[in-house]
């Protein structure tokens, strides 16, 4: 039977099912301003631009007004000279990809177009490389965690259409040598990425705090291009970033029209034609009530959270940094008492969202924090949580995964499993069960799952985890009469 009450009270109670979006202990895919009068903003810019259509700005000129503010504002921050230009996207993914397809859109006269990524550059490149037939040269990070610039330099060749750069990195939150990236690319005229999704709204703020912050802005000669997301660190509402460029002719590629059909014609700066204007007003509308002087006390409020975040650790048996974080990005990582899973799991008992990272280049895993302004009102509860969380880690000890299992999972070629194999491998690890009623039941504990993924490769992960997302989207057919339930 159709459940036909009040959608929204339906809505508010499927919600309580999902991670808070505020209250700044959710530390992973949200970040909270702390400031309720910023979120009841946003929402009412957002419904009130919901259905504006964003793909014609003759129609709609507000909204052309409103990224162009936008953009004034992402050029100011991040010294970007005149003549910069950029464009509102929908996400740091969408900003990324723009950059690697207008680099490769530049270069018709390269045949097999190739960009030089360090190791630690978000997967939103290789997401890039896959969608647009760019090859990513994939170079090792140093010691540090800091891109090899030397050794980037040395991977650069005549199919080279880009380099890039993180500022900063989001698994280890640390800024690459910009300078000497750039210098390398500018030298061969190639394009230099930088991207700042996460750092382009709070480094500027950290350097004007007095922090040493390492030159990664177009103030860096030879970067053509920046992503910033303001749906980060701008702590607006979810579905905008920002991608600048140098100059317009840089930009030009990026542009898209197409003609050759009976209808409009078809002309757009972004992957998406169509596009809502909900999240650029509700964007607009923060960054204007915030301005330069909100977002200062906002950086000020989150690298003291993080500099909690880091005495914290320092403090506590079992845990230390990965490396000190240059940015609000924290990485930890736990001796042999104990393991991240568990921690993570342990965090989340008790209302604290903190993020899993699988090993990776021969790097044990470790846990991501994605620091926000509103974590430091609970610093203190972060402090006590954490160690209740560690010593429940250790007391329980390292989670193990059986040798025979690991084994067997090395040994498996997923590129030879069949949808079965997939059916009874996710069953195996606990990723998806079934639940009484014969629905997909996702486990409560995640350390066991983390475990066994952590054991496989990464081809191997990414297999069984696109089984499970094939399995966790599956329509819910509403009973239609004449159709037997
Ligand atoms: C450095 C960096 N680049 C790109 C992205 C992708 O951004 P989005 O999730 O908004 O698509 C992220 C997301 O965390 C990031 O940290």
């Amino acid at each position: 039977m159709t459940d036909r009450s009040d959608p929204l009270t339906r809505l508010r109670a499927l919600q309580a099912g999902d991670l808070p979006v505020h209250g700044g202990r959710t530390l992973a895919y949200v970040f909270d301003s702390g400031l309720p009068e910023v979120d009841r903003l946003a929402r009412e810019a957002v419904a009130a631009y919901a259905a504006s259509n964003a793909l014609d700005p003759t129609a709609f000129p507000s909204l052309l007004t409103m990224e162009n503010d936008l953009v004034g504002f992402a050029c100011n921050l991040v010294d970007a000279p005149e003549g910069a230009v950029g464009t509102v996207t929908s996400g740091g993914t969408e900003s990324v990809l723009l950059a690697v397809q207008a680099a490769r859109d530049s270069r018709p006269d390269i045949d097999r177009p190739s960009m030089v990524l360090p190791a630690t550059a978000h997967a939103a490149f290789h997401k890039a490389a896959h969608y647009f037939g760019v090859r990513s040269v994939v170079v090792p990070v140093g010691p540090d965690f800091r891109a090899d610039a030397a050794a980037m330099e040395q991977a650069l060749d005549e199919t080279t259409v880009l380099a890039v750069a993180s500022a900063p990195s989001y698994a280890h939150g640390v800024v690459d040598p910009v300078g000497e990236i750039a210098a390398a690319a500018h030298a061969r005229g190639i394009r230099c990425h930088v991207d700042a999704c996460i750092g382009g709204w709070v480094l500027p703020y950290a350097a004007r705090l007095g922090r040493a912050i390492p030159p990664w802005s177009f103030a860096v000669e030879g970067v053509t291009s920046i992503s910033l997301d303001t749906h980060k660190y701008a702590y607006a509402p979810k579905g905008t970033s920002i991608l600048l460029h140098r100059t317009a002719e840089l930009r030009r590629p990026q542009f898209f029209a197409s003609a050759d059909w009976p209808g409009y014609t078809m002309l757009n700066s972004t992957m998406q034609s169509t596009r809502s204007g909900g999240p650029v007003a509700g964007t607009w509308a923060v960054v204007q009530h915030l301005g330069d002087e909100g977002y200062l006390r906002l950086a000020r409020e989150v690298f003291e959270a993080v500099d909690a975040v880091v005495a914290t650790v320092a403090a506590q048996p079992g845990i230390s940094l990965v490396v000190a974080p240059d940015s609000t990005l924290v990485a930890l990582e736990t001796d042999d008492t104990c393991d991240p899973f568990t921690v993570t799991d342990e965090m989340l008992a008790r209302g604290w969202y903190v993020q899993p990272q699988l090993s990776f280049a021969g790097r044990g895993p470790s846990i991501h924090l994605s620091v926000s302004a509103a974590t430091l009102a609970h610093a203190e509860e972060l402090r006590t949580t954490l160690g209740e969380a560690v010593a429940a880690a250790r007391a329980a000890g390292p989670v193990r995964v059986d040798p025979e299992v690991v084994a067997f999972i090395d040994a498996l070629d997923p590129a030879a499993l069949s949808g079965d194999d997939f059916d009874g491998l996710l069953a195996a690890s606990g990723l998806v069960g079934t639940s009484e009623d014969g629905a997909l039941a996702l486990p409560a504990r995640m350390a066991e799952v983390n475990a066994m993924l952590d054991v496989a490769s990464p081809a191997m992960r990414e297999a069984l985890l696109i089984a499970f997302l094939d399995r966790l989207q599956r329509p819910v057919r509403p009973h239609a009469p004449g159709r037997e339930a």
